[in-house]
């Protein structure tokens, strides 16, 4: 039976993750996400928490905007993606890496400005996507912002058929799933609010930003 979600990296896929990246994106993929960091208003000496930091490509690349007084921690449970997040990210003391489940109770209080979420949340089941949005917003200054960098809502049956079969091929049960959350309303309820919508990708990814609301 395929499993219900694919988006924990195991030791014998962690190898191919940032080439499969590279191949998906045809070779675009850090000046596509260069283009998300600008979108982040990513700034110099930011406090950013990346929840499921993978290889920490994405890290590096928002410690590129956010400079030399930035803060960056990133939260993986996958050793073998850690590995090569800290071996990437040597030389880099502003950013460190810790091994937990993002959905389980994490030890920041109110100290970031940003917390990025990039392709997560749409392989935890509904629960731990609850769970892990508290945890992000436990985690933000007041005011401060959550990023979530993942698939729009869209309508599978009218996407090009070679996407389509990617998609199925390379996704899960639960990735289907989101495509019809209304995750605007998730995070209103677990307050968050003052959202904005990005389209990337020709709408098939969305990065979607919602502020800490306070009082
Ligand atoms: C699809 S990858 C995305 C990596 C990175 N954010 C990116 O955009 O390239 C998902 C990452 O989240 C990690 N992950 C999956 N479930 C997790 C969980 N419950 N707690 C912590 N990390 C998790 C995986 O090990 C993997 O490194």
């Amino acid at each position: 039976m395929a499993p219900r979600s694919k988006v924990e990296i195991s030791g014998s896929w962690a190898p191919f993750y940032d080439r499969l990246m590279d191949l998906l994106f045809l070779g675009t993929y850090p000046r596509f996400m260069a283009g998300v960091t600008a979108l982040m208003q990513v700034e110099p000496g930011d406090a950013i928490l990346d929840l499921g930091s993978g290889t920490g490509r994405n890290a590096l690349l928002m410690l590129e905007r956010a400079g030399s007084t930035a803060r960056i921690v990133g939260v993986d449970i996958s050793e073998a993606m850690l590995r090569r997040a800290r071996r990437r990210c040597d030389g880099h003391p502003q950013i460190r890496f810790v091994r937990r489940r993002i959905e389980q109770p994490l030890p920041f209080a109110e100290e970031f400005d940003k917390v990025f979420l990039s392709f997560i949340l749409h392989g935890l089941q509904d629960a731990d996507k609850r769970r892990t949005i508290a945890n992000a917003r436990k985690a933000l200054r007041p005011r401060g912002r959550l990023w979530i960098l993942d698939y729009n809502e869209f309508d599978l049956e009218r996407m090009p058929w070679p996407l389509r079969w990617l998609f199925t091929h390379l996704e899960c049960e639960l990735a289907s799933e989101f495509l019809e959350l209304d995750l605007g309303h998730m995070l209103a309820e677990a307050g968050f609010g003052d959202l904005i919508s990005h389209e990337l990708l020709r709408g098939y990814v969305r990065l979607l930003g919602a502020r800490k609301q306070v009082g």
